[in-house]
């Protein structure tokens, strides 16, 4: 029988989600549907509802109901638990199960673009949902130091302490260049630069060493203007497709039992490209 699958969100109409499982279920020949589905945050626990009585056999969920969604499942994947947050719900039988495949996403798209976490001294900008799934990303990926720095510093503070391991702590912008001199990885994942080619979350003078590998997790434009300047001062670069094809793969991963090759990522990177500029 085909399987359904959608994401749910509002708004959701803009989410490459459909183009990218349409993609990946045509190229796996897996017999399924997926659509982007509007759903208004109190029509939330109705569609919980309707999934568990088999109207869907999987979703993903985006904003705002990632945090939402928790009550209304029957089990939680741990990271989802750390995290604080799902972006994946699979029906097995009449239960639901809720996972999180963004720090799987991030980090694997950290490893594809041959960046090491183990040992690694990681910046990351933000202090969001994103934010939050890079931090357990490179706590479990075995990072040496993870230092977060944010527009409003409190909910750095608030991150670090949440995340409770002594690798991880808030940092001042102001000490930022010293730091990033020491660094091995940044991690962008704040807002800025959505959607808007010209806007930067570093300041004009911040020197980017060489030796660091960016990952802008914004993807819409593809190349951000941080990504512009990090390849240019001639750091590896790692845009943001790259972690929703990771993350995406996952997904398909808890619902299908396929875990998808790097082949696949990168047709699947391919095909998004356009739809992503
Ligand atoms: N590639 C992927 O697969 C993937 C996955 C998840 C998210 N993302 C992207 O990651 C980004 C963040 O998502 P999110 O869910 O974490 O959002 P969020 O929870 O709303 O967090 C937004 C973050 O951006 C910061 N910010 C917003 N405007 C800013 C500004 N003008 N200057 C400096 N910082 C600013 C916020 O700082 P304050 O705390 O000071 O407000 C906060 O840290 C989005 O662009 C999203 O599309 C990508």
């Amino acid at each position: 029988m085909t399987k359904r699958f959608a994401v749910i969100g509002s708004p959701v109409k803009h989410s490459l989600s459909p183009t990218l499982f349409g993609f990946l279920f045509a190229e796996s020949g897996t017999d399924a549907t997926y659509i982007a589905h509007e759903v208004a945050p109190e029509a939330l626990s109705d569609c919980i509802a309707a999934m568990r009585k088999g109207e869907w056999d999987g979703l993903s969920v985006t904003v705002p109901h990632k945090l939402a969604v928790r009550p209304l499942v029957d089990e939680e994947d741990s990271l989802v638990i750390r995290i604080g947050a799902a972006n994946t719900l699979a029906r097995r039988g009449d239960r639901i199960a809720a996972y999180n495949t963004d720090a799987a996403g991030c980090a694997r798209a950290l490893a594809h673009g041959g960046a090491t976490l183990q040992g690694a001294n990681v910046v990351i900008l933000g202090a969001g949902g994103a934010a939050r799934s890079a931090v357990f990303a490179a706590l479990d990926g075995g990072a040496k130091s993870i230092r977060i720095v944010n527009r409003t510093a409190d909910k750095a503070q608030a991150l670090a302490q949440a995340a409770g391991d002594a690798r991880c702590a808030a940092l001042d912008a102001t000490s930022l260049q010293g730091v990033l001199n020491d660094s091995d990885i940044l991690i962008q994942s704040t807002t800025v630069g959505m959607s808007a080619p010209d806007s930067s979350p570093l300041a004009a003078d911040i020197v980017l060493p060489r030796r660091l590998t960016v990952h802008d997790m914004v993807y819409r434009p593809l190349e951000t203007a941080l990504l512009a300047r990090a390849a240019a001062q001639g750091c590896r670069v790692i845009d943001g497709l790259w972690m929703l094809v990771f993350q995406a793969l996952k997904q398909f991963e808890y619902w299908t039992g396929v875990r998808a090759s790097d082949e696949t990522a990168l047709a699947l990177h391919a095909h998004l490209r356009g739809a992503a500029t």
